[in-house]
């Protein structure tokens, strides 16, 4: 159906003139099946590693004008508590606010060392800690910040000037936010598989924008409405300095600031902006070429992206609301936002002990945080709970709303005595058990014999039905539903994180033996991403470093 492509190094696979909607639907269907690890054999990947290789996780553009900006103070800042009840007075868009909102989202937050290994790690977790994520901020000028697009360069916490843009009618005191994929970071290691971990971590990276936006008092608007094509073109994805490194993939655009609403915030659709004058040239991220290519994942990339349409079919832009207070358990505990995000870590490990019932609930509670996160698609819940007071031991579902109860019911048919377990306080938890058994070993080895599946207090399982998404909203949905569950998975890792335990993503399962077990028949619901969260076993081995401890800088 597609031609087969050269990898993403080289230049961009075409898809063909008759690929019509319905084309790229299918396609990301096939993909998606060919890209399923099963108990016979792993999806395609690299058979061996190539680690003096690996993609440098971070993109600098040599050339450019630099911004550097103010590292954050330790200690201080709201609480968890008061950021998750939305009363966060909106503050001003500054330097000093723009510079903590970075670094409090995609930032460094540590570096490790075990012997003579050192590594960074982020704000915001990452499949294989690759970070293909890349971020730019569109600013309108507000004092003391550049006007125009300019790459977040993460490493040195600093704004690289990309372009000045006109932005006479941009809405005062708010800003923009747009994320790329460098696909190839992740296919190195992961193969075909590795467009979908692109997409979970780009849900990750929303969800830590959205949480350090309600942190300052702004909102998010997800601007649905702007194609993947406009935004391409907005941040020069095509320009030739692109041709001889690694390819960015536009995926999204946020802006963020105080009071947004629809009618005020740029269209870049209809208005796109007069691009000239383009500053610095883009790292060139591997030594050397790869021998390997995974043009399915490449393919897959080009196909769910969006076009330019007229405006009646646009998609509406999405206000990423906070819909319901924090669970009681959270809403008065003493910690910061600042510890929660600092505090935030995948645990390696954990260590089998037992979570209290409050706490299993308002981290469960944190699901329904955010109201219609990212898009209309549903993404339902599968728990696998293995030690948390009071309740039994078992396999659970948990519809996302009353809607979807029934299609879940039908996606795990092997169950047909669904009984509602109690609700705890005031987390009115729709939360059924289907079966009360020890299901360590089985997650494990549904997980690809990992022992953080089993050893978890629980572990919650993402499950959608791609089909339906696509056939109602087109192949953009198969991206959505990978952010919504990294999304999802990353509300998780705070509410743990807030809690003092912590949580592991698990992009690495058996897709179809999860179904199977589950009972669902072919082509319909599938499982998307797991997360593990139970109370985190250290390694005392290895040593932490502060993420920016080799800058010099003023803090705010
Ligand atoms: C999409 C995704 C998939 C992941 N899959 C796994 C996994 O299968 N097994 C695992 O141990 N960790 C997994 N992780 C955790 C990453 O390894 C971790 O985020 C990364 O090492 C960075 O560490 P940090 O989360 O502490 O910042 C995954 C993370 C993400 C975001």
């Amino acid at each position: 159906m597609f031609m087969a492509g050269k990898d993403d190094r080289d230049s961009r696979v075409a898809l063909p003139q008759e690929c019509n909607s319905e084309g790229t639907v299918a396609f990301l269907h096939d993909y998606h099946e060919l890209s399923k690890h099963g108990f016979e054999a792993y999806a395609p990947g690299p058979e061996t590693l190539d680690w003096d290789n690996q993609p440098n996780p971070f993109r600098d553009f040599a050339g450019s004008d630099g911004y550097p900006l103010p590292l954050l103070a330790q200690g201080g800042g709201p609480s968890w508590g008061t950021v998750l009840a939305g009363q966060r007075e909106a503050e001003a868009i500054t330097p000093q606010t723009v510079s903590r909102y970075l670094q409090l989202s995609l930032g460094l937050t540590a570096w490790k060392q075990w012997g003579p290994d050192r590594w960074s790690l982020r704000a915001n977790p990452s499949s294989g800690n690759l970070h293909p994520t890349e971020a730019y901020v569109l600013l309108g000028g507000e004092s003391g910040l550049p006007r125009g697009l300019c790459h977040y360069n993460v490493a040195q916490h600093a704004l690289e000037q990309r372009v000045v843009y006109d932005t006479g009618d941009w809405p005062q005191q708010s800003f923009g936010v747009a994320l790329t994929s460098v696909l190839w970071r992740e296919l190195w290691k992961y193969g075909e598989r590795g467009f979908r971990y692109t997409q979970l971590d780009v849900g990750h990276a929303v969800a830590a924008l959205a949480y350090a936006a309600q942190a300052h008092g702004w909102q998010v608007v997800l601007m649905s409405g702007v194609s993947t094509q406009t935004l391409s073109h907005l941040l020069g994805l095509q320009r030739p300095e692109y041709t001889s490194v690694e390819r960015e993939y536009a995926e999204c655009l946020l802006w963020v600031g105080a009071n947004l609403q629809e009618k005020h915030l740029p269209d870049f659709e209809t208005q796109p902006q007069p691009l000239a004058d383009w500053q610095g040239t883009p790292s060139k991220l591997m030594q050397e070429r790869s021998l390997y290519h995974w043009p399915l994942a490449n393919q897959a990339m080009l196909a769910s992206e969006t076009s330019v349409v007229p405006s009646a079919q646009r998609l509406p832009h999405t206000l990423l609301r906070t819909s319901s207070s924090a669970h009681p358990s959270v809403a008065d505990l003493p910690v910061s936002f600042q510890e929660v995000v600092y505090g935030r870590r995948s645990a390696v490990a954990f260590k089998q002990e037992t979570m209290d019932r409050p706490r299993f609930d308002a981290i469960l509670s944190a699901l329904f945080y955010f109201q219609t996160p990212l898009s209309g698609h549903t993404v339902d819940y599968i728990v696998a709970v293995h030690r948390v007071e009071g309740l039994e031991p078992g396999l659970y579902a948990m519809p996302a709303h009353l809607d979807s109860l029934s299609r879940l019911q039908k996606c795990c048919c092997r169950w047909s005595d669904w009984q509602q377990v109690s609700h705890y306080g005031e987390a009115a938890l729709p939360l059924y058990r289907l079966e009360a058994a020890r299901v360590q070993q089985l997650m494990a080895t549904l997980c690809c014999h990992q022992a953080i599946a089993a050893d978890s207090a629980f572990t919650i399982g993402f499950i959608a039905d791609i089909k339906h998404s696509s056939e109602q909203a087109g192949a953009a949905a198969y991206r959505q539903l990978h952010w919504q569950s990294g999304f999802l998975s990353h509300q998780i890792y705070l509410a743990a994180s807030a809690l003092n335990v912590a949580a592991t993503g698990i992009g690495c399962f058996f897709d179809d033996p999860w179904l199977q077990w589950l009972g669902s028949g072919p082509g319909g619901m599938q499982m998307l991403y797991l997360t593990a969260v139970g109370t985190p076993r250290k390694d005392e081995r290895v040593t932490t470093l502060s993420g920016y401890h080799y800058l010099d800088r003023d803090v705010c």
